[in-house]
Protein backbone atom coordinates (compact mmCIF):
# COMPACT_ATOMS: atom_id res chain seq x y z
CA UNK A 1 0.00 0.00 0.00
CA UNK A 2 1.64 3.51 -1.12
CA UNK A 3 2.68 5.68 2.19
CA UNK A 4 -0.48 8.37 2.94
CA UNK A 5 1.63 10.71 5.19
CA UNK A 6 2.42 11.29 1.79
CA UNK A 7 -0.67 11.01 -0.26
CA UNK A 8 -1.64 14.90 -0.92
CA UNK A 9 -5.92 15.56 -0.13
CA UNK A 10 -7.94 18.42 -1.78
CA UNK A 11 -9.85 20.21 0.33
CA UNK A 12 -12.10 23.11 -1.11
CA UNK A 13 -9.38 24.67 -3.65
CA UNK A 14 -6.37 23.77 -2.12
CA UNK A 15 -4.44 20.67 -2.51
CA UNK A 16 -2.42 19.83 0.24
CA UNK A 17 1.02 17.88 -1.19
CA UNK A 18 1.29 15.33 2.25
CA UNK A 19 -0.78 15.04 5.66
CA UNK A 20 1.67 16.89 7.85
CA UNK A 21 0.43 20.02 9.74
CA UNK A 22 2.32 22.26 11.74
CA UNK A 23 0.08 23.09 14.36
CA UNK A 24 -0.45 26.51 15.56
CA UNK A 25 2.51 27.82 18.70
CA UNK A 26 2.46 30.79 20.51
CA UNK A 27 5.92 32.26 20.00
CA UNK A 28 4.69 35.46 23.02
CA UNK A 29 7.25 37.40 20.79
CA UNK A 30 5.38 40.06 19.48
CA UNK A 31 4.74 44.03 20.03
CA UNK A 32 1.56 45.12 19.62
CA UNK A 33 0.37 42.27 17.92
CA UNK A 34 2.93 42.31 15.36
CA UNK A 35 4.57 39.86 13.50
CA UNK A 36 8.78 40.45 13.06
CA UNK A 37 11.39 38.36 11.31
CA UNK A 38 11.45 35.69 14.65
CA UNK A 39 7.79 34.91 12.95
CA UNK A 40 9.73 35.06 9.52
CA UNK A 41 12.29 32.61 10.45
CA UNK A 42 10.28 30.25 13.17
CA UNK A 43 7.35 29.98 9.86
CA UNK A 44 9.20 29.62 7.47
CA UNK A 45 12.16 27.12 8.37
CA UNK A 46 8.95 24.72 8.85
CA UNK A 47 7.55 25.69 5.55
CA UNK A 48 10.97 24.67 3.65
CA UNK A 49 11.14 21.94 5.92
CA UNK A 50 8.45 19.90 3.86
CA UNK A 51 5.34 20.41 5.63
CA UNK A 52 1.99 20.52 3.98
CA UNK A 53 0.32 23.38 6.40
CA UNK A 54 1.89 25.82 8.37
CA UNK A 55 -0.55 26.91 10.91
CA UNK A 56 0.57 30.67 12.38
CA UNK A 57 0.01 30.62 16.26
CA UNK A 58 -3.64 32.07 18.32
CA UNK A 59 -3.65 35.03 17.02
CA UNK A 60 -5.98 37.41 18.83
CA UNK A 61 -8.69 39.26 17.03
CA UNK A 62 -7.88 42.15 19.56
CA UNK A 63 -5.77 43.81 22.49
CA UNK A 64 -8.06 42.43 25.12
CA UNK A 65 -8.43 38.68 23.53
CA UNK A 66 -4.21 37.96 24.03
CA UNK A 67 -3.05 35.56 26.34
CA UNK A 68 0.02 37.80 27.04
CA UNK A 69 0.86 41.44 25.80
CA UNK A 70 3.88 39.22 23.47
CA UNK A 71 0.79 37.92 21.37
CA UNK A 72 0.55 38.03 17.41
CA UNK A 73 -2.72 40.27 16.49
CA UNK A 74 -4.88 40.89 13.65
CA UNK A 75 -7.00 43.49 15.06
CA UNK A 76 -5.66 46.25 12.89
CA UNK A 77 -4.66 46.94 9.60
CA UNK A 78 -1.06 47.84 9.57
CA UNK A 79 -0.68 44.08 11.15
CA UNK A 80 -1.09 42.80 7.83
CA UNK A 81 1.83 43.57 5.79
CA UNK A 82 4.67 41.53 7.49
CA UNK A 83 2.14 38.55 7.73
CA UNK A 84 1.62 38.80 4.13
CA UNK A 85 5.31 38.98 3.15
CA UNK A 86 5.93 35.73 5.55
CA UNK A 87 3.07 33.65 3.76
CA UNK A 88 4.53 34.94 0.49
CA UNK A 89 7.72 32.81 1.66
CA UNK A 90 5.30 29.91 2.94
CA UNK A 91 3.99 30.42 -0.72
CA UNK A 92 7.86 30.12 -2.10
CA UNK A 93 8.46 27.01 -0.68
CA UNK A 94 4.63 24.93 -1.65
CA UNK A 95 3.62 24.60 1.35
CA UNK A 96 0.01 26.23 2.44
CA UNK A 97 -0.36 28.93 5.04
CA UNK A 98 -3.14 29.04 7.65
CA UNK A 99 -4.04 31.39 10.69
CA UNK A 100 -5.23 30.68 14.10
CA UNK A 101 -7.70 33.38 14.71
CA UNK A 102 -8.37 33.05 18.49
CA UNK A 103 -9.63 34.69 21.45
CA UNK A 104 -8.69 34.07 25.29
CA UNK A 105 -11.30 34.82 27.61
CA UNK A 106 -10.39 34.72 31.20
CA UNK A 107 -7.31 32.90 30.16
CA UNK A 108 -5.84 36.52 29.08
CA UNK A 109 -3.42 39.08 30.68
CA UNK A 110 -0.80 37.05 31.72
CA UNK A 111 2.73 37.21 31.19
CA UNK A 112 5.06 35.15 29.29
CA UNK A 113 5.97 31.74 29.65
CA UNK A 114 9.34 32.08 30.63
CA UNK A 115 7.65 35.28 32.85
CA UNK A 116 6.16 32.79 35.17
CA UNK A 117 3.20 32.69 33.17
CA UNK A 118 1.24 34.84 35.99
CA UNK A 119 -1.63 36.96 35.58
CA UNK A 120 -0.40 40.41 35.15
CA UNK A 121 -2.38 43.41 36.81
CA UNK A 122 -3.45 46.97 35.09
CA UNK A 123 -0.19 48.21 36.65
CA UNK A 124 2.14 45.84 34.89
CA UNK A 125 0.68 45.85 31.31
CA UNK A 126 -2.55 44.15 31.37
CA UNK A 127 -5.66 44.40 31.39
CA UNK A 128 -9.32 42.76 32.49
CA UNK A 129 -10.38 39.53 30.99
CA UNK A 130 -13.68 38.93 29.50
CA UNK A 131 -15.63 34.94 30.06
CA UNK A 132 -18.55 33.90 29.67
CA UNK A 133 -20.01 33.98 33.43
CA UNK A 134 -17.15 35.65 36.17
CA UNK A 135 -15.67 32.73 37.06
CA UNK A 136 -11.71 32.99 37.63
CA UNK A 137 -9.61 29.88 35.98
CA UNK A 138 -7.67 30.06 39.46
CA UNK A 139 -9.11 30.89 43.29
CA UNK A 140 -6.64 33.38 43.86
CA UNK A 141 -7.28 35.43 41.00
CA UNK A 142 -9.53 38.31 40.44
CA UNK A 143 -12.50 37.45 38.65
CA UNK A 144 -12.95 37.59 34.94
CA UNK A 145 -16.13 40.69 33.08
CA UNK A 146 -19.19 38.70 32.42
CA UNK A 147 -19.76 39.69 28.85
CA UNK A 148 -23.08 41.79 28.48
CA UNK A 149 -24.31 41.35 25.33
CA UNK A 150 -22.91 44.20 23.72
CA UNK A 151 -19.38 42.67 24.28
CA UNK A 152 -20.30 39.63 23.16
CA UNK A 153 -21.62 41.42 19.59
CA UNK A 154 -18.23 43.00 19.93
CA UNK A 155 -16.11 39.95 19.78
CA UNK A 156 -18.02 38.50 17.21
CA UNK A 157 -17.65 41.91 15.04
CA UNK A 158 -13.61 41.27 15.28
CA UNK A 159 -13.34 37.74 14.88
CA UNK A 160 -15.31 39.01 11.19
CA UNK A 161 -12.93 41.63 10.71
CA UNK A 162 -9.60 40.04 11.68
CA UNK A 163 -10.97 37.17 9.54
CA UNK A 164 -10.81 39.93 6.70
CA UNK A 165 -7.79 40.80 7.41
CA UNK A 166 -6.22 37.15 7.28
CA UNK A 167 -7.25 37.12 3.68
CA UNK A 168 -5.67 40.19 2.91
CA UNK A 169 -2.50 38.89 4.51
CA UNK A 170 -2.78 35.79 1.95
CA UNK A 171 -3.33 33.52 4.54
CA UNK A 172 -5.20 30.23 2.71
CA UNK A 173 -6.50 28.12 5.84
CA UNK A 174 -8.16 29.98 8.79
CA UNK A 175 -8.47 27.83 12.02
CA UNK A 176 -11.41 29.21 14.63
CA UNK A 177 -9.47 28.52 18.16
CA UNK A 178 -12.41 26.42 20.57
CA UNK A 179 -10.71 24.63 22.49
CA UNK A 180 -7.71 24.59 25.39
CA UNK A 181 -10.02 26.71 27.50
CA UNK A 182 -9.95 29.97 25.65
CA UNK A 183 -13.04 31.86 24.88
CA UNK A 184 -15.26 29.99 22.87
CA UNK A 185 -14.64 26.99 24.85
CA UNK A 186 -15.29 28.62 27.56
CA UNK A 187 -18.80 28.96 26.42
CA UNK A 188 -19.15 25.24 25.37
CA UNK A 189 -18.59 24.14 29.17
CA UNK A 190 -20.90 23.87 31.60
CA UNK A 191 -17.76 24.40 34.07
CA UNK A 192 -17.33 27.88 32.81
CA UNK A 193 -20.72 28.65 31.60
CA UNK A 194 -22.92 29.42 34.36
CA UNK A 195 -25.04 32.10 31.94
CA UNK A 196 -28.96 32.35 32.06
CA UNK A 197 -29.79 33.69 29.02
CA UNK A 198 -29.68 32.37 25.56
CA UNK A 199 -25.66 31.83 25.49
CA UNK A 200 -25.86 29.26 28.57
CA UNK A 201 -27.21 26.30 29.98
CA UNK A 202 -28.61 23.90 27.24
CA UNK A 203 -26.46 22.57 24.41
CA UNK A 204 -28.45 24.53 22.00
CA UNK A 205 -27.22 27.95 24.31
CA UNK A 206 -23.60 27.16 25.13
CA UNK A 207 -22.80 26.22 21.22
CA UNK A 208 -24.43 29.53 20.17
CA UNK A 209 -21.51 31.84 20.81
CA UNK A 210 -19.26 29.29 18.62
CA UNK A 211 -21.61 29.14 15.83
CA UNK A 212 -22.36 33.01 15.83
CA UNK A 213 -18.51 33.57 15.31
CA UNK A 214 -18.45 30.94 12.95
CA UNK A 215 -21.59 32.51 10.83
CA UNK A 216 -19.22 36.05 11.11
CA UNK A 217 -15.80 34.28 9.73
CA UNK A 218 -17.52 33.02 6.95
CA UNK A 219 -19.38 36.30 5.63
CA UNK A 220 -15.41 37.10 5.32
CA UNK A 221 -13.86 33.86 4.16
CA UNK A 222 -14.63 32.45 0.37
CA UNK A 223 -16.63 29.21 0.22
CA UNK A 224 -13.41 28.23 -1.84
CA UNK A 225 -10.82 28.09 1.17
CA UNK A 226 -10.72 25.68 3.95
CA UNK A 227 -12.08 26.26 7.13
CA UNK A 228 -11.00 24.72 10.28
CA UNK A 229 -12.09 24.51 14.03
CA UNK A 230 -9.80 23.53 16.80
CA UNK A 231 -11.85 22.04 19.71
CA UNK A 232 -11.45 20.09 23.12
CA UNK A 233 -13.14 17.06 23.26
CA UNK A 234 -13.21 16.85 26.39
CA UNK A 235 -12.49 18.87 29.01
CA UNK A 236 -10.98 15.50 31.43
CA UNK A 237 -13.14 16.59 34.32
CA UNK A 238 -16.44 15.71 35.43
CA UNK A 239 -19.49 17.35 34.41
CA UNK A 240 -17.56 19.22 31.84
CA UNK A 241 -17.56 19.20 28.38
CA UNK A 242 -17.32 15.81 26.79
CA UNK A 243 -17.10 13.66 23.49
CA UNK A 244 -20.63 13.36 23.09
CA UNK A 245 -21.28 16.65 23.01
CA UNK A 246 -17.96 17.20 20.55
CA UNK A 247 -19.52 14.49 17.97
CA UNK A 248 -22.76 16.73 18.13
CA UNK A 249 -21.13 19.45 17.72
CA UNK A 250 -18.89 18.19 14.82
CA UNK A 251 -22.20 17.50 13.30
CA UNK A 252 -23.73 20.96 13.29
CA UNK A 253 -20.63 22.50 12.21
CA UNK A 254 -20.09 20.18 9.09
CA UNK A 255 -23.90 21.18 7.96
CA UNK A 256 -22.70 24.49 8.37
CA UNK A 257 -19.68 23.76 5.84
CA UNK A 258 -16.77 23.60 8.29
CA UNK A 259 -14.34 21.66 6.63
CA UNK A 260 -12.40 19.54 9.19
CA UNK A 261 -12.01 19.34 12.85
CA UNK A 262 -8.83 19.75 14.59
CA UNK A 263 -9.64 17.78 17.27
CA UNK A 264 -7.21 18.57 20.94
CA UNK A 265 -8.30 18.75 24.36
CA UNK A 266 -8.23 20.09 28.08
CA UNK A 267 -7.04 23.27 29.19
CA UNK A 268 -10.11 24.45 30.58
CA UNK A 269 -9.97 23.59 34.48
CA UNK A 270 -6.86 23.17 36.89
CA UNK A 271 -8.58 20.08 38.02
CA UNK A 272 -8.25 18.21 34.49
CA UNK A 273 -7.32 14.47 34.97
CA UNK A 274 -5.37 13.68 31.36
CA UNK A 275 -3.90 10.19 30.79
CA UNK A 276 -1.11 11.41 28.85
CA UNK A 277 0.61 9.10 26.48
CA UNK A 278 1.46 8.63 23.02
CA UNK A 279 -1.29 9.55 20.46
CA UNK A 280 -3.84 10.22 23.26
CA UNK A 281 -6.06 12.28 21.22
CA UNK A 282 -6.56 10.61 18.18
CA UNK A 283 -9.14 8.29 19.37
CA UNK A 284 -11.65 11.34 19.80
CA UNK A 285 -10.23 12.69 15.95
CA UNK A 286 -11.50 8.61 15.07
CA UNK A 287 -14.65 8.92 17.09
CA UNK A 288 -15.46 12.44 14.85
CA UNK A 289 -14.59 11.25 11.92
CA UNK A 290 -16.37 7.98 12.40
CA UNK A 291 -19.55 9.22 13.79
CA UNK A 292 -20.15 12.41 11.66
CA UNK A 293 -17.68 11.92 7.92
CA UNK A 294 -16.10 15.16 8.70
CA UNK A 295 -12.52 15.16 8.03
CA UNK A 296 -9.73 15.58 11.50
CA UNK A 297 -6.65 16.34 12.25
CA UNK A 298 -5.35 14.82 14.87
CA UNK A 299 -2.45 16.10 17.31
CA UNK A 300 -0.80 15.37 20.52
CA UNK A 301 2.02 13.49 21.56
CA UNK A 302 2.90 12.45 17.79
CA UNK A 303 5.94 12.03 17.21
CA UNK A 304 7.19 9.60 15.06
CA UNK A 305 6.91 8.68 11.34
CA UNK A 306 5.37 5.54 11.38
CA UNK A 307 3.16 6.27 14.40
CA UNK A 308 1.63 9.11 11.97
CA UNK A 309 1.24 6.58 8.71
CA UNK A 310 -0.77 4.43 10.88
CA UNK A 311 -2.77 7.23 12.36
CA UNK A 312 -3.80 8.45 8.38
CA UNK A 313 -3.79 4.78 7.46
CA UNK A 314 -6.16 3.47 9.74
CA UNK A 315 -8.96 6.36 9.03
CA UNK A 316 -8.28 7.69 12.43
CA UNK A 317 -7.74 11.79 10.82
CA UNK A 318 -7.19 13.20 7.49
CA UNK A 319 -3.67 15.64 8.80
CA UNK A 320 -1.30 14.91 11.47
CA UNK A 321 -0.44 18.00 13.16
CA UNK A 322 3.17 18.20 14.77
CA UNK A 323 4.07 20.85 17.90
CA UNK A 324 6.88 19.84 20.02
CA UNK A 325 8.41 18.16 17.51
CA UNK A 326 8.24 20.20 14.85
CA UNK A 327 10.41 22.45 17.40
CA UNK A 328 12.91 19.85 17.67
CA UNK A 329 13.31 19.49 14.01
CA UNK A 330 11.45 21.76 11.83
CA UNK A 331 12.10 19.30 8.76
CA UNK A 332 10.26 16.44 10.08
CA UNK A 333 8.44 16.13 6.87
CA UNK A 334 11.79 15.80 4.93
CA UNK A 335 12.77 13.27 7.29
CA UNK A 336 9.33 11.72 7.43
CA UNK A 337 9.28 10.85 4.07
CA UNK A 338 13.29 9.43 4.00
CA UNK A 339 12.08 6.99 6.34
CA UNK A 340 9.13 5.52 5.31
CA UNK A 341 10.92 5.29 2.13
CA UNK A 342 9.15 8.22 -0.20
CA UNK A 343 11.45 10.88 -2.71
CA UNK A 344 9.55 13.92 -2.26
CA UNK A 345 11.48 17.43 -3.59
CA UNK A 346 13.78 19.16 -0.91
CA UNK A 347 14.43 23.18 -1.08
CA UNK A 348 16.85 23.29 -4.15
CA UNK A 349 19.61 24.97 -1.76
CA UNK A 350 19.51 21.61 0.67
CA UNK A 351 19.55 19.08 -2.08
CA UNK A 352 23.37 18.26 -1.42
CA UNK A 353 22.15 16.95 1.98
CA UNK A 354 19.67 14.77 0.76
CA UNK A 355 21.10 10.86 0.27
C1 LIG B 1 5.17 26.49 22.48
C2 LIG B 1 3.76 26.04 22.27
C3 LIG B 1 2.78 26.97 21.94
C4 LIG B 1 1.45 26.57 21.69
N1 LIG B 1 0.53 27.48 21.26
C5 LIG B 1 -0.67 27.05 20.80
C6 LIG B 1 -1.54 27.92 20.09
O1 LIG B 1 -1.22 29.07 19.81
N2 LIG B 1 -2.75 27.43 19.72
C7 LIG B 1 -3.11 26.13 19.95
O2 LIG B 1 -4.22 25.74 19.60
N3 LIG B 1 -2.29 25.28 20.57
C8 LIG B 1 -1.07 25.69 20.97
N4 LIG B 1 -0.19 24.81 21.52
C9 LIG B 1 -0.57 23.38 21.58
C10 LIG B 1 -0.06 22.65 20.32
O3 LIG B 1 -0.58 23.19 19.14
C11 LIG B 1 -0.38 21.15 20.39
O4 LIG B 1 -1.76 20.99 20.36
C12 LIG B 1 0.18 20.50 21.66
O5 LIG B 1 1.49 20.96 21.94
C13 LIG B 1 0.22 18.98 21.54
O6 LIG B 1 0.98 18.59 20.41
P1 LIG B 1 2.51 18.07 20.54
O7 LIG B 1 2.50 16.88 21.44
O8 LIG B 1 2.89 17.74 19.10
O9 LIG B 1 3.35 19.17 21.07
C14 LIG B 1 1.12 25.20 21.81
C15 LIG B 1 2.11 24.28 22.19
C16 LIG B 1 3.40 24.67 22.38
C17 LIG B 1 4.45 23.63 22.72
Amino acid sequence: MPVQLFSPIQIKNLTFKNRIAISPMCQYSSEDGFANDWHLVHLGSRASGGAALIIQEATSVSPEGRISPSDLGLWKDDHIEKMQAINQFILSQNAISGIQLAHAGRKASMSEPWNGNKRLDEFNGGWDPVAPSAISNHSNEKAPIALDKKGIQKVISDFKLATKRALKAGFQVVEIHAAHGYLLHQFLSPLTNFRTDEYGGSFENRIRFTLEVLEAVQSEWPANLPLFIRISATDWADGGWNIEESVQLSQLLKEKGVDLIDVSSGGLVSHQQIPLGPSYQVPFAGSIKKETGILTGAVGLITDAHQAEAIIADGKADLVLFARESLRNPNLALDFAKELGVNVPWPKQYERAKI
